[in-house]
């Protein structure tokens, strides 16, 4: 997956904007909060100097004066945090006793007065500004002030209670799509999984059971569409099958006749016929190919491995095929002058009788025609460790390794190749081997030239799981 098209990427990029858009106004409405509360506590514990100052001003005639001993004094001004101020001034705002940094009030009534100021040196400052009325006429102002720290302090301490926790919850959240997203998605690599382990010919349904709901859809119609491709396959291969069927009985008939003409005792005798003698023979070669390639064609469509379930498969030993084979394959040795030995022992395994014969059948025919005349082509069957075997040697031109892989393709010959033929041969013994579950190895003799192919079988006990 790409991190482009990742579902985790996309559903953190959907949600994290929220999530901290959401942070964001949470934390703007903690801080009014704190404020307001941090505000009001405060302004009042502001307001208990200026009280005591303002209880302690006596008056001389009209002037206020502060009758308050200097340790008294220092004991209000004692503050663990903040630095705390206090003036007095007169009704016409002129300083009288305390600090003179302490700014004016913006306006006074006759109630205490919270505002906030700078100092001259720089701090900023809360002030209360306590009126002090005699007969209902304010005679002085009391002015307390103090820094902010512990202000600023509550205020920073109540927006971290409120924000970090929604900050761990945003970052619970990405880690829980993260591991939710893997383990939502497990099925789905698991179906890949099974998809990529797949023979290209196993057209079987994904299993439909123990699949999430979300991926029911996806199951079914890749389902759905595996049984099309298998249908339309088996309608291709019923095709081929019967048009190979039906050219055999006319090619057959060409076959025949044109071996007939060439024994035409006229033909066959008269030294004026020898040019007609020539195009005769080649129309019968060319008529013997055909006639190949149709029976090469049908075995091909036949050996079809979703035609032979494994499961019908019948205990059988390949060592059984030697007689047949030696009779079909003795006389085309011997007009080539090839020492066939057939070196047979027993090799059980589960399988199609008739399927193994055409599958040795293509190995030896292979072995014979690519072997000069003179040579040796040894088939052998045996059992090794439980699994049968069967291997046909011959000490011809030889398959060159890079054609190796190649020439189990369908209509693959290499180059220079004598003779005529219709490269299905190895495409069929491998159509055949996988539906048996079993391996063709493509190899060269331990000594000396020529073609060693081996197919391992599995053994019986275990299932042909090679499909
Ligand atoms: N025993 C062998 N020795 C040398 N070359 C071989 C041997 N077996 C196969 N080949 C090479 O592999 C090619 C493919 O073989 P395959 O049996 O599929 O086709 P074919 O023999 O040409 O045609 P068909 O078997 O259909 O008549 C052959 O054309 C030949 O080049
Ligand atoms: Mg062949």
């Amino acid at each position: 997956m790409t991190p482009a098209t990742s579902l985790r990427r996309r559903l953190v990029e959907w949600l994290l904007p929220p999530l901290l858009l959401l942070i964001g106004i949470s934390a703007a409405v903690a801080y009014g909060i704190a404020v307001q509360v941090a505000t009001r506590a405060y302004d009042r514990a502001l307001l208990d100097p200026a009280l005591a100052v303002a209880n302690h001003l006596n008056f001389d005639g009209e002037v206020p004066v502060l009758d308050l001993s200097a340790a008294a004094r220092d004991a209000l001004l004692v503050d663990t945090i903040d630095r705390v101020f206090i003036s007095v001034v007169d009704h016409d705002s002129r300083w009288l006793v305390g600090s003179h940094e302490l700014p004016l009030p913006p306006a006074v009534g006759n109630e205490p007065l919270f505002y906030d100021a700078r100092l001259p040196s720089g701090p900023r400052v809360r002030v209360v500004a306590l009126p002090v009325l005699r007969d209902g006429v304010r005679v002085a102002l009391v002015l307390a002030a103090e820094t902010q720290v512990k202000r600023d302090r509550l205020v920073n301490e109540t927006l971290a209670g409120v924000v970090l926790p929604s900050l761990g919850v945003a970052v619970l959240a990405v880690v829980v799509i993260w591991l939710g997203v893997g383990r939502g998605l497990a099925p789905l690599l698991r179906l890949s999984e099974e998809m990529h382990r797949r023979s290209p010919r196993d057209l079987s349904p994904l299993p439909a059971r123990d699949q999430p709901a979300e991926l029911q859809p996806l199951v079914d119609a890749t389902n759905e569409l595996l049984g099309r491709m298998g249908d339309a396959l088996a309608v291709q291969q019923r095709f081929v099958e019967n048009a190979a069927h039906q050219l055999r009985t006319p090619l057959a008939g060409l076959l025949a006749q044109t071996e007939l003409l060439a024994r035409e005792p006229a033909i066959a005798a008269d030294p004026a016929f020898a040019a007609l003698r020539e195009r005769v023979e080649r129309l019968r070669a060319a008529a013997g190919d055909t006639s190949h390639l149709a029976h090469q064609l049908l075995t091909l469509a036949r050996a079809d491995p979703r035609e032979h379930p494994a499961d019908r498969f019948a205990r059988f030993d390949l060592r059984d095929l030697g007689d047949e084979l030696a009779q079909r394959w003795v006389p085309a040795a011997l007009a080539r002058r090839i020492d066939l030995g057939l070196e047979l022992e027993s090799a059980p395994l589960l399988g199609e009788r008739w399927l193994l014969l055409e599958l040795a059948s293509n190995l030896i025919d292979n072995a014979i025609r690519y072997t000069p005349e003179g040579g040796v082509v040894s088939v052998r069957t045996r059992s090794v460790d439980g699994r049968a075997q069967l291997e046909v040697e011959d000490n011809g031109i030889g398959i060159p390794a890079q054609a190796a892989g190649r020439v189990l393709e369908r209509f693959y010959r290499i180059d220079g190749t004598p003779g005529e033929g219709s490269g299905l041969g190895l495409a069929i013994v491998r159509e055949i081997a996988d539906g048996h579950g079993a391996e063709v190895e493509i190899g060269a003799p331990e000594h000396g030239r020529g073609t060693r192919i081996r197919v391992s079988f599995p053994a019986p006990g275990a299932a042909a799981d090679g499909r």
